[in-house]
């Protein structure tokens, strides 16, 4: 049964819990946000920089009334209906329904442009990031709304954490990198702060790289590894729900295969929804497949057929899935 879309609570609004100096920069404000310390656009000032740890919330863990009693063993399950998505009016995503288990590995895939990183950057509201962006639909993360005016962006955003399709490190030491979410969400000591980070980076399979420079800057490692230890920033928070955008893009084969390692270990711990162009990743490591397809350039991007990922790589329904997966198109 479908369900009607609350057209008129699901608008994104602009939050300002923490002003935050954004390098001009989406995706640094994307990876700011992502270690749990978000402010939107609205009224950020832009600057050269990147802040300090966001004193106000220093300290102590952001807590939002209603996520907070959410938690639970099963927590980390997305319930999608009719989401529609426009940039400055236009449909770039329409009509989405889907259910995203818990502690499940599901897989986003589609033809470039098919709006993969437009419906996962919905999941925790880093679409209000770009200001033009309008959200229809209910989108429900264990039963709540997370675009209802009761929800704490900062706290869903410590939540669900994000791995962007292009890395943007901070411009501090790669420790510093690591240590910053867990900073702000509470006082750690030093010791179990240095064992966070080493197992974070460890898990995102840069470890033995960086392990003798943990003290110089992020800048100075090359695409690959950037995209690693913003994977290990976004661990480090240990959200709920890891989002990530094409994670291994630049990454070589033995990352790829450590990652890949990486998140069939997590989802012990939280839900994954990963965007891949690499069909064989997404039969690798996911239990369960989306596929999204933009038919024509004048239409909006839907979601042609999602099931577990098996059926969906070895017996499709749709015939434009098959032809996806086969190589025909895309
Ligand atoms: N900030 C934006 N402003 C306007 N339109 C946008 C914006 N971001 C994305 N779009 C449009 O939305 C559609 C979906 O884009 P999106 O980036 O979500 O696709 P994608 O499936 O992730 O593609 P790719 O595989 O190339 O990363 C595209 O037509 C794109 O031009
Ligand atoms: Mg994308």
């Amino acid at each position: 049964m479908r369900v009607q879309s609350d057209r008129s609570s699901t608008r994104p609004r602009v939050e300002n819990h923490a002003h935050i100096a954004i390098n001009g920069n989406l995706a640094l404000a994307e990876n700011i946000a992502s270690a749990g310390t978000i402010a939107s656009a609205g009224t950020s000032v832009l600057t050269p920089h990147l802040p300090a740890p966001i004193v106000h919330l220093a300290g102590e863990r952001v807590k939002d009334p209603v996520f907070d009693q959410a938690a639970s063993k099963e927590q980390g399950r997305f319930d999608v209906q009719n989401v529609s998505v426009a940039y400055n009016g236009v449909p770039a995503v329409s009509d989405v329904n889907c259910a995203i288990a818990s502690h499940q590995v599901t897989s986003l895939i589609g033809p470039s442009g098919c709006g993969k990183s437009t419906l996962l950057r919905s999941f925790n509201r880093m679409n209000d990031m770009l200001g033009n962006v309008t959200v229809t639909g209910s989108i429900k993360l264990d039963g709540h709304d997370i675009n209802s005016p009761a929800t704490n962006v900062v706290a869903l955003r410590t939540r669900v954490g994000m791995v962007f399709q292009q890395p943007s490190v901070f411009p501090l030491s790669i420790y510093d990198n690591v240590a910053y979410g867990p900073r702000l969400r509470g006082r750690v000591s030093a010791s179990d702060l240095d064992a966070l980070v080493e197992d974070n980076l460890r898990k995102a399979a840069i470890w033995d790289e960086v392990k003798d420079i943990l003290h110089k800057s992020a800048l100075g490692l090359s695409g690959g590894q950037q995209q690693r230890l913003c994977i290990a920033r976004a661990l480090a928070i240990s959200p709920e729900v890891l989002l990530m955008d094409e994670p291994c893009s630049a990454l070589d084969p033995i990352s790829t295969s450590q990652i890949e390692q990486t998140i069939q270990q997590l989802k012990e711990q939280m839900t994954i929804i990963i965007v891949t162009h690499n069909m064989q990743q997404a039969q690798r490591v996911s239990d369960t497949t989306m596929f999204m397809l933009r038919e024509s350039m004048s239409e909006p991007a839907h979601l042609v057929e999602m099931g577990p990922t098996k059926e969906i790589f070895d017996n499709p329904h749709d015939q434009r899935t098959r032809d996806y997966i086969s190589g025909r198109f895309g």
